[in-house]
């Protein structure tokens, strides 16, 4: 399946030279995946236009980046990540697709166009998303990986995906009287999928269980992190950085680090969780390109 062979970006470049090369990497992968799409015939182009719309839209790409450092960090071989960077990927999108359903988050927009089901109409788009979350598990099995990566990437991401879609479940009221309630819900929707990139970057590189366990410890506070971040958007960003509608969680009257602690300390919460991501970067030699990573996504725009 992965009959490309990629080789690991040289890392004296510098840190953008690397992440757009992991990117480069990336987009050519799934291209040749979204081509392949069509090979199950023009019945279903429908479902597999609407996946590839929303696939191909962009995004930063944290989860591929950080399942293909990984498993440089760990000592291993990009092809063997290129399956885990793809399926992640698919997941990742798939769950952007159906919050932004009207039954969900209702957002018009998305990675700086409109959301799937304004583009494809929304049984299409509710069908492309769920077409991406068995095609995930469709694109590890059908790779050449060892049976055992296999077996352990499937068992990661899809026990990770449950939590996610958990976390969406409690998410759907939106609203939460305490900041560890509200937190225990965005370990579950956003830390859960940063974990499956992580740990998979791990299984492909073969790494220990003391890798593996500090790849968790590191995904679960830039998980934090990230969606306390991605709150703070949402009120001080603008759609044209952000690709997406602002203001949405206020227009769903949604419980935000925000809404609980006020704009200060959201910052310093996110400052905290990225600490303790970066502590956790400790157990990896050669940690620069993740720790640079880390601080950026504190930092980020969009
Ligand atoms: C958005 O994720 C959903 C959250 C978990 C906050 P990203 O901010 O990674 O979205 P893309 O992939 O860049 O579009
Ligand atoms: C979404 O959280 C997390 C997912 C699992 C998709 P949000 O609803 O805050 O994400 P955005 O702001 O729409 O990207
Ligand atoms: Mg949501
Ligand atoms: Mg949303
Ligand atoms: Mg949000």
């Amino acid at each position: 399946m992965t009959a490309e062979k990629y080789t690991f970006p040289v890392t004296d470049g510098g840190f953008d030279a690397v992440f757009r090369e992991y990117r480069a990497i990336f987009e050519k992968q799934l291209r040749t995946v979204c081509d392949s799409f069509c090979d199950n015939g023009a019945k279903y182009k429908a479902l597999y236009d609407a996946a590839s719309y929303s696939l191909e839209a962009g995004g930063k790409r944290i989860r591929p980046v950080l399942a293909f450092e990984m498993c440089r960090v760990c000592g291993g071989d990009i092809n063997d990540a290129v399956p885990a960077a793809v399926a992640v990927e698919m997941i990742h999108t798939f769950s952007l697709i159906h919050d932004d359903l009207p039954c969900m988050d209702n957002d018009d927009m998305r990675r700086g166009r409109p959301s799937c089901h304004k583009a494809h109409g929304e049984a299409v788009a509710l069908l492309a998303g769920d077409a991406l979350s068995a095609y995930a598990g469709k694109y590890i099995c059908d790779s050449d990986l060892s049976a055992e990566k296999k077996t352990a990437m499937i068992k990661e991401l899809y026990d990770r995906t449950l939590g996610m879609i958990e976390g969406q479940t409690i998410d759907t009221d939106g609203k939460f009287d305490t900041l560890d309630g509200l937190l225990s819900m965005y370990e579950m929707k956003t830390s859960e999928l940063l974990t499956a990139a992580s740990v998979m970057g791990c299984i492909a590189a073969g790494a220990d269980e003391e890798k593996i366990s500090a790849a968790r410890a590191y995904a679960h506070d830039v998980g934090l992190a990230f969606q306390i971040v991605d709150d703070i958007l949402d009120v001080t960003s603008t759609v044209e950085e952000l690709g997406k509608p602002i203001g949405s969680d206020a227009q769903q009257e949604k419980t935000t680090s925000v809404t609980l602690l006020g704009l200060d300390k959201a910052r310093e919460l996110a400052k905290k969780y990225t600490e303790g991501a970066e502590n956790a970067l400790s157990a990896f030699e050669n940690n620069e390109f993740l720790c640079r990573l880390t601080d950026l996504l504190l930092n980020r725009k969009n």
